[in-house]
């Protein structure tokens, strides 16, 4: 059926499969019917328009579905009432406003669907009933997975391509030729012997490792995440700015002929095998089945290799080979005589929300991940699925107790594509996303324009700490040689550390790390006095092995800097954390200190457990302050002029940091001049510099003078 393919069910009213088998149709009167054909209609077209215009399906494909079976019940029962605007009538949607308007002149079809073996022999029936052809005579068939992504037609002239459209309604589609451009798989030009004028057809999707890599970028930034990979090829190539679509990684299998100028083939078979000569890719898993007796084997061996593939299929087609025959039998209504797809059964199922629980990963950041009531999904045991994040269970609103519909696609973690809301308990309340870590109980923040909420308790939080002991003894932190993650690791697993501070209490320890595993005396001894030479650490070291989220080498020199001792940044810090106060003004002035990060310090000194773990480090070392530098001084008053791209800054990072250390920074070199830094492809600047023997500095160089390292 058109638009039924992987819908996804969102959190509107779902009056699909529970009304549609609400009253038997032989108890219906005329009224009745014509009331309920014109509600369908109009319930109908409205899905039509979410799914097909907004790539935002409201409601699942079964759903879908049991709509369009009751409306044909009906129909089929009353015919003299088959409205004008019925459902059966049409094909999907009017194509969305925003694009040119393409008129199919081969109307682009769908096709009918059965479910098991007697459909497909029905089918095979009906189609040698038509052509009026005994039993014996034989029938091939070519066999090709039916993908789940979007049709689209593709015009070459002269072997060149010119134009693309998506298939819309069937008679009229939108232009996306300049989206189609972008992509990869479609050939710009079709490669040996073309007619004049040919026209292409296929399906567009995105492959499961595209779809997800897609949905975390969006997550992580804060952008919508898509329900399937169906909607997010869709959503993908549907883009009126084609540079979002050359930035998606779109697919296409090529299957089907519209118009062409003459004829290049007599059986599809051979015509798939024209489309890959042309430089298409055909499903390499098509086949040729020589009768309808094969298509049973067929249809069971795609469906056991279907969870492996890269993609999502629904079922197979079957298209009758010969094209003569395809030609006697035509169509009717919106689908061809000739080709049937035989869908598998549906990876779908509902079940109860037992719970959300919250996972923290590696970098602090917390996940919903749904707790099921167990439920079989296309043969595989579903008892969690994922929620994304905050947002999603909010838009959603799904409620712990709620029935929930569930979609699988292969090895696709499961997701909770809607609720239904005639099952949700009297008793459920809005799920309230908490704002502390499960796993330590530190604070969990969000920073503002962020999907992600994130535990600031970094350094005590069991969740990251590995990742963050790992990062607090890295080269540009602590840098103690002899400790890298497996021995962190290791030590973490064992009780040896689990705080920052405990690796200064290692030396404690040395004939316990002599003993151990893979460990001698020497081994021990060296790592006790790698430690003991960092117990003395400069305050931007210190800083900067916080691991404080945005707060890298360059911001912790700023700070301590700014701040010239441990002792004034943590008093300033911690009343930084009052919005408002001066301390947090002044921290917001640093030049060169975002406000994100400001916003990150503050979040940080928030939570006493690091206030503490900085008091408990503070008392085991000697953090020296940042030697008042000369180098501040030299620059203080100086003419600066930046030139070429620089490549470890932007150009506005390294005008605050000369502005910070009292550079006046100009565009155009003169005499005045004191400075110029030369990036790559630097121009006439530097070669002027030069000439008027100002002194130039290369970007490393100009780091290092700003004590950027
Ligand atoms: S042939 C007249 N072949 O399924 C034949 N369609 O439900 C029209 N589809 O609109 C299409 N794989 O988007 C054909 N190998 C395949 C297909 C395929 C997926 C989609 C296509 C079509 C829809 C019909």
């Amino acid at each position: 059926m058109a638009g039924a393919r992987g819908r996804a069910a969102g959190r509107n009213k779902a009056s699909g499969a529970d009304t549609a088998s609400e009253t038997p149709i032989e108890t219906l009167d005329e009224a009745a019917a014509a009331a309920e054909l014109a509600r369908l209609a109009l319930e109908i077209a409205h899905h039509d328009r979410a799914y097909h215009e907004r790539d935002a399906p409201e409601i699942s494909d079964a759903e879908y579905d049991a709509l369009r079976r009751r409306n044909a019940r009906l129909e089929a029962a009353f015919p003299a009432l088959i409205r004008p605007d019925s459902p059966s009538r049409k094909i999907g949607a009017a194509p969305a406003g925003g694009f040119a308007k393409v008129r199919h002149r081969v109307p682009m079809l769908s096709l009918d669907n059965v479910f098991a073996e007697s459909g497909w022999r029905e089918f095979c029936a009906r189609a040698r009933r038509f052509l009026g052809l005994k039993p014996e005579f034989p029938l091939s068939f070519v066999a090709e997975p039916k993908i789940d992504g979007l049709s689209i037609s593709l015009t070459y002239e002269d072997g060149n391509f010119v134009r693309g459209a998506t298939r819309g309604d069937g008679t009229e589609g939108e232009d996306v030729t300049a989206n189609l451009r972008t992509m990869k798989k479609v050939p710009q030009k079709l490669r040996g012997r073309a007619p004049s004028r040919i026209e292409i057809r296929g399906e567009v999707f995105m492959t499961k490792a595209d779809f997800l890599a897609l949905n975390s970028a969006q997550a992580e930034a804060g952008q919508r995440v898509f329900a399937n990979p169906r909607n997010a090829a869709a959503g993908s190539l549907r883009q009126l700015d084609a540079s979002i679509t050359a930035g998606r990684t779109l697919s296409l299998f090529a299957y089907a002929q519209g118009e062409a100028s003459e004829s290049v083939a007599e059986t599809h078979w051979a015509y798939l095998a024209r489309l890959r000569k042309w430089g298409f890719e055909v499903n390499p898993l098509s086949r040729r089945l020589a009768s309808e007796a094969e298509a049973a084997a067929f249809q069971e061996e795609v469906g056991l290799t279907r969870g492996s593939l890269g993609y999502d299929i629904d079922g197979v087609v079957y298209k009758i080979d010969d094209l003569a025959l395809q030609r006697r039998l035509g169509f009717v209504g919106r689908a061809p005589r000739w080709a049937i797809a035989w869908k598998f059964p549906a990876e779908r199922a509902a079940t109860v929300l037992a719970g959300i629980d919250i996972q923290v990963g590696r970098t602090g950041a917390l996940t919903p991940v749904a707790h099921l009531e167990p439920v079989n999904v296309g043969g595989v045991l579903v008892a969690r699925a994922t929620l994304h994040n905050e947002d999603e269970i909010a838009r959603r609103d799904v409620r712990i107790g709620d029935t929930v519909t569930l979609q699988r696609a292969g090895d696709v973690i499961p997701q909770i594509t809607g609720v239904v809301l005639e099952r949700r308990p009297p008793d459920a309340v809005p799920f309230v996303f908490p704002d502390h870590c499960p796993v330590c109980g530190s604070l969990a923040v969000r920073p503002p324009g962020e999907a992600v909420r994130r535990c600031t308790g970094g350094l005590t939080c069991p969740a990251q700490a590995v990742e963050r002991l790992v990062h607090f003894v890295s080269r540009p932190a602590f840098d103690i040689e002899g400790l890298g993650e497996k021995t962190i690791r290791a030590f973490y697993e064992d009780g040896l550390v689990r705080s920052p501070a405990d690796i200064f209490r290692l030396p404690a320890r040395e004939a316990e790390i002599a003993g151990r595993e893979g460990w001698g005396a020497l081994s021990a001894a060296n790592l006790v006095q790698a430690i003991a030479a960092r117990r003395t650490v400069a305050l931007p070291r210190f800083i900067y092995a916080l691991g404080i989220r945005r707060i890298g080498e360059q911001n912790a020199r700023l700070l301590a800097r700014h701040y010239g001792s441990f002792a004034s940044w943590r008093g300033q810090m911690l009343a930084a954390t009052t919005v408002g106060s001066p301390a947090r003004g002044e921290l917001d002035s640093i030049l060169g200190i975002g406000p994100a990060a400001a916003e990150e310090l503050a979040d940080f000194f928030a939570e006493p457990r690091n206030v503490a773990i900085i008091d408990e480090l503070a008392a085991l070392l000697r953090i020296t302050d940042p030697p008042p530098a000369a180098e501040d001084q030299a620059l203080a008053g100086k003419i600066v002029v930046f030139t070429g791209s620089l490549e470890t800054m932007t150009r506005a990072e390294a005008r605050a940091r000369a502005e910070a250390l009292g550079a006046k920074v100009t565009d155009s070199v003169s005499a005045k001049t004191d400075l110029v830094v030369v990036g790559a492809d630097a121009g006439s600047k530097a070669k002027r510099a030069t000439e008027l023997g100002v002194r130039v500095a290369t970007e490393a160089e100009w780091r290092e003078l700003t004590g950027g390292g």
